[in-house]
C-alpha cells in the first residue's frame, strides 16, 4: 500500500511540473514577439526572454554540446533561479531547448553536468528559504535525464545539505571524474569571512566525502569565492573561481568583482593544492564572470557570463539581459593561462569587409558583427574608435609602447588596461556583436570582454598615425533571434 501512495504522489508532482514547465515555454514563446531586437547578440548565447546569468552545466552527450544558464524567464533582472538550456554540434551554432530546471522548494543555483553511464546528470545549488538569518541555506542537488532535454530531480536531494563549518554560502558545484571517483568542488566561506573551494568526492555522487579546503583566501581575496572550477592543464593544476570582494589594487581588480586562475601543483593522495603562481584575472574587460570549464577531446574550454553584478543593463528595458561570452580555448604557457577563440570561429565568416592598408583615419563600415584582425607596428602608438553608425557604443583600444600597455576605455574614465607582452603573434583579433565587444591579444595573453551598445551599426576609425595591416569579416548569424 505505501509503495502505491509513493508512486501516486510521484507522479502527480511529476504532473504538476510538466505543466509548470509547458506553461513556462508558451509564456516564453508569447513573450518573445515583444522583444525589442536592437541590442540581440547574433552568435552569443542570449535569454529569449528575461534575465540570464552564468553558464552551467557546460558538457557534451550524446553528439552535442550542452550549455546551461541562471535564468529568470519573468523579467530583465534576477529572480528565483531557473536553468535555461541551449545545445550545439560545434559550440558556435546554437539551438534553444525548453528551460531544464524550475524551482520549487530550492532556487536551481549554478552547478555542472557529467555523464554517467547513458545519463546527462546535473549537479547544482538548492538555494533553500529558512526562517531564521541569514534568511537561506544553500545544499547541492542533483537531477537526470537520458534523452538530454528532460530532467528529473533526484527524491534525495539534497546530496549535500550543508558545509562542514555550517556557511549558508556553500555554493556552484563543478563535478569531474578522476579513476573510480566523481570529485566536485564548491565554493564557500570561512567563519571570518574568507572565500575558499572545498572538496569532496564520491563514488555515485549520492553520498560524498569532504576531503579538504583547496584553495582559501589569506584575507586579500574576498569574503567568498563563486563558481571554483579545477582542472589540469598542460601538466599544471588550475583553480579558476570568482572572488567576491576583492579590492581594487592599480588597473586591477575594477569590476564589482573578478574571475580569475591559480596556478599549482595537486595530489590525488594528500588532496592538497600547492598554489605556484598567485591568482592573476583571466579577462581584463568590463564584463565576464561566473566562468565554467569543459574537456573534450584533449581540449579545455571556457565560457563566461558576459556581464557583471550590479552594473546597468542597458537590454534590459527591451524584455532581456545578460549574455554568454562566445567559448574560447585554454592553454597554460609559462605562468600564465592563455584564452583563444575557439577554431571553429572561423565559420562564422561570411564575407571579407577590407583586406589591406587602414589609413590614418580610414574608416571600417560593418553591419551588426564582424571579425577584425589588426597588426600594426607596435613600436608605435595604436588606437581605434569603434562606435555606433548613429553615435552610442563608444569605445576606444589604444596600444602605447612606453607603458607597454593595451588600453579598452569606454569614455567617462571608464577604463581597464593591462601590460602585455606579446609572447608570439603581435595581432589583435577584435570580435565585434550587436552590443559586445572582444579583443584577444597575441596568443591570447591578454583578453577584453565588453559590453557595448551602439545606436545602429559598427563603425571603426583607425587614430592611429600609422597606416595599420586590417582584414575584416562580416559574421553570420549562429543563435535564435
Ligand atoms: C554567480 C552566482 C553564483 C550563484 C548564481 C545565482 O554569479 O552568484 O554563485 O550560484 O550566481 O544566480
Amino acid at each position: 500500500v505505501s509503495l502505491c501512495i509513493i508512486v501516486a504522489v510521484t507522479s502527480k508532482s511529476f504532473r504538476q511540473l510538466d505543466s509548470a514547465k509547458s506553461e513556462l515555454e508558451e509564456y516564453i514563446a508569447n513573450k518573445k514577439t515583444d522583444i525589442n531586437p536592437r541590442f540581440r547578440l547574433h552568435y552569443h548565447v542570449v535569454p529569449p526572454v528575461g534575465w540570464m546569468n552564468d553558464p552551467n552545466g557546460f558538457s557534451f552527450y550524446k553528439g552535442e554540446y550542452h550549455l546551461f544558464y541562471q535564468f529568470y524567464p519573468y523579467e530583465s533582472a534576477w529572480g528565483p533561479m531557473h536553468w535555461g538550456h541551449v545545445s550545439s554540434p560545434n559550440l558556435v551554432d546554437w539551438k534553444q531547448l525548453p528551460t531544464a530546471l524550475i524551482p520549487e522548494e530550492e532556487m536551481c543555483f549554478s552547478g555542472s553536468a557529467v555523464i554517467d553511464g547513458d545519463d546527462l546528470v546535473l549537479m547544482y545549488t538548492g538555494r533553500l528559504t529558512t526562517d531564521t538569518e541569514p534568511f537561506f541555506n544553500e545544499t547541492q542537488f542533483l537531477a537526470y535525464s537520458s534523452d538530454g532535454i528532460n530532467f528529473e530531480k533526484y527524491e534525495g536531494n539534497p546530496v549535500l545539505p550543508a558545509a562542514p563549518n555550517g556557511s549558508p554560502d556553500f555554493r556552484d558545484p563543478k563535478v569531474w571524474k578522476h579513476g573510480d571517483h566523481w570529485y566536485v568542488v564548491i565554493g564557500s566561506r570561512t567563519e571570518d569571512e574568507r572565500g575558499n573551494v572545498l572538496l569532496y568526492r564520491s563514488l555515485d555522487m549520492k553520498s560524498w566525502e569532504f576531503l579538504s579546503v583547496i584553495g582559501e583566501s589569506k584575507g586579500n581575496m574576498g569574503y567568498m569565492w563563486e563558481c571554483p572550477d579545477f582542472f589540469e592543464l598542460d601538466g599544471k593544476f588550475v583553480l579558476l573561481m570568482s572572488p567576491q570582494g576583492m579590492e581594487p589594487q592599480g588597473d586591477r581588480y575594477k569590476n564589482t568583482h573578478q574571475t580569475g586562475f591559480i596556478i599549482g601543483s595537486f595530489n590525488y593522495e594528500t588532496f592538497e593544492f600547492v598554489p605556484e603562481v598567485e591568482f592573476q584575472e583571466i579577462d581584463y574587460g568590463h564584463d565576464f564572470y561566473a566562468t565554467q570549464t569543459m574537456e573534450k577531446d584533449g581540449k579545455r574550454y571556457v565560457i563566461g557570463w558576459f556581464n557583471m553584478w550590479d552594473v546597468p543593463y542597458p537590454e534590459d528595458v527591451d524584455g532581456w539581459a545578460g549574455a554568454l561570452t562566445m567559448v574560447r580555448e585554454l592553454r597554460l604557457v609559462g605562468e600564465r593561462v592563455l584564452m583563444k577563440p575557439i577554431e571553429e570561429m572561423v565559420s562564422l565568416r561570411e564575407h571579407s569587409i577590407i583586406d589591406g592598408a587602414l589609413e590614418p583615419n580610414g574608416v571600417i563600415e560593418l553591419q551588426k558583427t564582424g571579425e577584425i584582425i589588426v597588426n600594426g607596428d607596435l613600436s608605435q602608438n595604436i588606437e581605434l574608435l569603434i562606435e555606433g553608425s548613429n553615435g552610442g557604443g563608444k569605445v576606444w583600444l589604444r596600444w602605447d609602447p612606453a607603458v607597454g600597455k593595451v588600453v579598452v576605455d569606454r569614455g567617462s574614465d571608464d577604463v581597464r588596461q593591462v601590460e602585455w607582452e606579446p609572447i608570439g603573434s603581435h595581432s589583435w583579433r577584435i570580435f565585434l556583436d550587436a552590443s559586445s565587444l572582444e579583443l584577444f591579444c597575441g596568443e591570447g595573453e591578454v583578453v577584453f570582454s565588453s559590453r557595448v551598445y551602439p545606436d545602429g551599426d559598427w563603425v571603426v576609425t583607425n587614430l592611429s598615425a600609422q597606416a595599420l595591416d586590417v582584414e575584416a569579416f562580416h559574421l553570420r548569424r549562429s543563435v535564435p533571434e
